[in-house]
């Protein structure tokens, strides 16, 4: 029990708070099995070619991110809740990798490790090899609700994270209309949070990630809360802005559609403590995504492939 503890106050920095410090680590559970396809390994059967979705796969595989054997739990008033559980995760530069798993079991709570809000119990998370301490503006999270600062402007939202940094003024004001142009709410920039409707605070609360000019962008299920119009123009908008940046992206969505039509990997996670139990690369060939994002996610290739992951990770 000392060496534990011991263990755990030298991991945890005192900024996660629900960490534990006196209790046991839970027991393991079983390690699950990784389902990976056989198109990680060549081309899928009658394909000529096939190109990565994101442009991030042309470039030679440099790790940007890096989860290796993490475990977390919460400990709480009625005891310990195991939530990771020796999570292993390399994500390349420029890589969209979306994730996708059962509510509750542990995605959240990954995207906090990688941001640096939440500390492993056991294991490390690295940022371009080095070790993640604390949150940094290299990894923007966009949160499932906006939490936006209701005593700001939009616009004092969005240039908030630069401020912060110290920018200059005039950059951080410039960032600040080039990322609400971005999510077309430039005119609303004098509003307050709270005159905005949902989808569009959910906009606010992407450009204000994306001013900060990540590295990393981390969402938590980003548009679920936005209605079925907005979410697919939302989905356009992070795919040319994912091309245009080419920041490394991490996505958690309820959606393996979302997840074909933006990443090119998909991780699927078992129930809590979660755990990777398949990962999947998402590949189309060529010509498969011109059009609009109706017609690509209507069309035979996209709906094949959407048919082919949701079997591979729910059965
Ligand atoms: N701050 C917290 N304190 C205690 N338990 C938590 C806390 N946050 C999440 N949990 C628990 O950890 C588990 C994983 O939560 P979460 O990562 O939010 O799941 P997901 O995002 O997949 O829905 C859940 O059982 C949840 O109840
Ligand atoms: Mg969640």
């Amino acid at each position: 029990m000392s060496e534990l503890r011991s263990k755990l106050q030298d991991k945890r920095s005192g900024r996660n708070a629900s960490a534990p410090a006196s209790r046991p680590a839970p027991p393991p559970t079983p390690r699950a099995e990784v389902k990976r396809t056989r198109e990680e390994h060549g081309q899928l059967p009658g394909s000529e070619q096939w190109i990565p979705s994101s442009a991030g796969e042309k470039a030679p595989r440099v790790t940007e991110l890096e989860l290796r054997d993490v475990s977390f739990w919460y400990d709480t008033a009625t005891g310990v809740v195991p939530a990771v559980e020796r999570f292993s995760l390399q994500i390349a530069k420029g890589e969209f990798v979306s994730m996708v798993g059962p509510s509750g079991c542990g995605k959240s709570t990954v995207l906090r490790l990688m941001a640096g809000f939440l500390h492993p119990c056991e294991g490390a998370v690295y940022d371009e090899s080095v070790l993640v301490s604390g949150p940094d503006w290299r990894r923007g999270l966009v949160f499932q609700r906006p939490e936006l600062y209701p005593w700001l402007t939009v616009e004092g939202n969005v240039a908030f994270g630069p401020r912060m940094r110290g920018l200059p003024r005039a950059e951080c004001f410039s960032r600040a209309r080039h990322y609400l142009e971005l999510v077309k709410l430039w005119e609303f920039r004098r509003k307050r949070p709270y005159e905005l409707s949902g989808g569009m605070q959910q906009r606010v609360a992407i450009a204000r990630a994306l001013a900060n000019e990540p590295h990393v962008l981390l969402m938590d299920e980003p548009f679920g809360a936005l209605d079925a119009l907005t979410r697919e123009r939302m989905q356009d908008e992070l795919r040319q802005i994912h091309a245009r940046t080419q920041c490394t992206v991490v996505l958690v969505t309820h959606s393996v559609e979302e997840a074909v039509y933006l990443s090119s990997r998909c991780v699927a996670l078992s129930d809590r403590p979660a755990q990777i139990i398949a990962e999947h690369p998402i590949r189309l060939g060529n010509g498969d995504r011109d059009g609009s994002g109706r017609e690509i996610k209507a069309s035979a290739p996209f709906v094949a492939l959407r048919e082919r992951i949701m079997d591979h990770i729910w059965h």
